[in-house]
């Protein structure tokens, strides 16, 4: 567990908080930078800026390290098997599209896909385009009125038909941890393909793909403590191998004639045009601050902060809180009776904190729910109790607007 000496010196490092004296609890929707990942990218601009993998001065050499490095680092911290198992995309969104893209040609009329109420919209679109385009079958698995996928459905529906199941590790909404390693495990028996959206889990829960045995795991930089703009893409080479170019351009060819293209192998062909590469090197870089401090201990104080956000707001009478079991990870969503969440949280702005409110970007769970929103706080390393306190005495001053003595 971090002392609190410890969450002091981390929070030096985001320049940001200081900056703003601010209360910062939207870090599900991004997070903030550490000194070490803004000046990474400064110091590329500076220092090294150049092409990658097709321009072979010294400037391009050292680019082009820095972006296989950071390629194998990447590999590592998920523990995939391959380096050309880790695409760089701009973000979540760009990954998952590019997963249905990759799966145009095996998805054949009346096939199914399968996702969940309660994914968020990057995860619904591109599926719901594709099962219109091929006539497959989008089917939902429903989640019980606590926001929990039901199982017992999902076994139900699952089919020899169904191609592909798309699920987030956690929920965008209330923080709730998926059951991903069960869903695989019946999945590969139907032998379906399975992606895992990890957008909220990356920077909170240790990530093994080769355990999971998924056969996607996408996740966006910026939500990990690095820059926007840059996404990863974990495929298993034998899957991947088979996907057409998503895009077409340069850096994804082994030989171009008028006439035609030879594509080069994994991870290029998925990566047309020039990358991202002050992204990449700031997600290297954000990687190694997160490995100054383990994710299993980032986990347990996020745990710790969790769990007294949810005691001290128990204490609100009219609030209802959405899904309070203690598997929850730094996500807490909840309402105050007739009061609608973007009123609160633009009062809580007043005071300088900074929460989400709405549907977050998940309207189907919300309809399902029959809720217009919620106010969702949710945390990072450099959050503290003391916030906790301010924002709850803050939250306090706010209902007392509407609820006056
Ligand atoms: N999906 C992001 C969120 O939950 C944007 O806020």
């Amino acid at each position: 567990m971090f002392s609190y000496e410890e969450i002091k010196t981390i929070r030096k490092q985001f320049p940001i908080l200081k900056k703003n004296n601010i209360i910062y609890f939207d870090n599900a929707a991004t997070t903030q930078k550490p000194f070490k990942v803004i000046n990474a990218i400064t110091k590329y601009y500076c220092n090294f800026n150049s092409n990658v993998n097709r321009s072979f001065h010294f400037l391009g050499k050292i680019s082009t390290n820095y972006l296989e490095l950071s390629r194998n680092n990447i590999q590592s911290f998920i523990n995939a098997k391959s380096r050309e198992e880790i695409i760089f995309t701009s973000g979540t969104t760009e990954s998952i599209n590019l997963i249905a893209y990759g799966l145009y040609q095996f998805i054949k009329k009346s096939d199914e896909i399968i996702i969940s109420h309660s994914e968020h919209h990057s995860n619904i679109i591109p599926w719901q385009v594709l099962s219109q385009k091929k006539k497959a079958n989008l089917k939902f698995i429903p989640v019980n009125s606590e926001g929990e996928l039901n199982l017992r459905i999902f076994n139900k529906i699952i089919t020899k038909k169904t191609k592909v199941i798309s699920i987030s590790h956690v929920t965008n909404t209330f923080g709730i941890i998926n059951p991903i390693k069960q869903l695989i495990k019946t999945a590969h028996k139907y032998k379906s393909l399975v992606l895992i959206d990890g957008s909220q889990a990356i920077s909170h829960i240790t990530i093994d793909v080769q355990n999971l045995d998924c056969d996607f795991y996408v996740f966006s930089s910026h939500k990990m403590y690095g820059p926007t703009g840059i996404g990863i893409l974990y495929g298993k080479k034998q899957v991947l191998d088979k996907f057409p170019p998503y895009q077409c351009g340069g850096g994804i060819i082994e030989k171009v004639t008028l006439k035609k293209t030879i594509f080069s192998g994994l991870p290029f062909k998925l990566e047309a045009g020039t990358p991202n590469l002050a992204g990449i090197i700031g997600t290297n870089k954000a990687l190694n601050f997160l490995g100054n401090y383990s994710i299993r201990k980032i986990n347990t104080y996020e745990t710790k902060l969790l769990k007294y956000a949810l005691k001290i707001l128990s204490n609100i009478k009219a609030i209802k809180i959405y899904y309070k079991n203690s598997q929850l990870t730094k996500i807490l969503s909840f309402n105050i009776e007739n009061i609608h969440s973007f009123d609160l949280g633009q009062l809580l702005n007043n005071y300088g904190i900074a929460v989400r409110t709405g549907k977050h970007c998940a309207q189907p769970i919300m309809d399902y729910l029959k809720i217009n929103g919620t106010i969702r706080i949710s945390f990072a390393i450099y959050n503290t109790i003391e916030e906790i306190d301010i924002f709850y005495n803050y939250l306090i001053k706010c209902l007392s607007c509407f609820y006056p003595r």
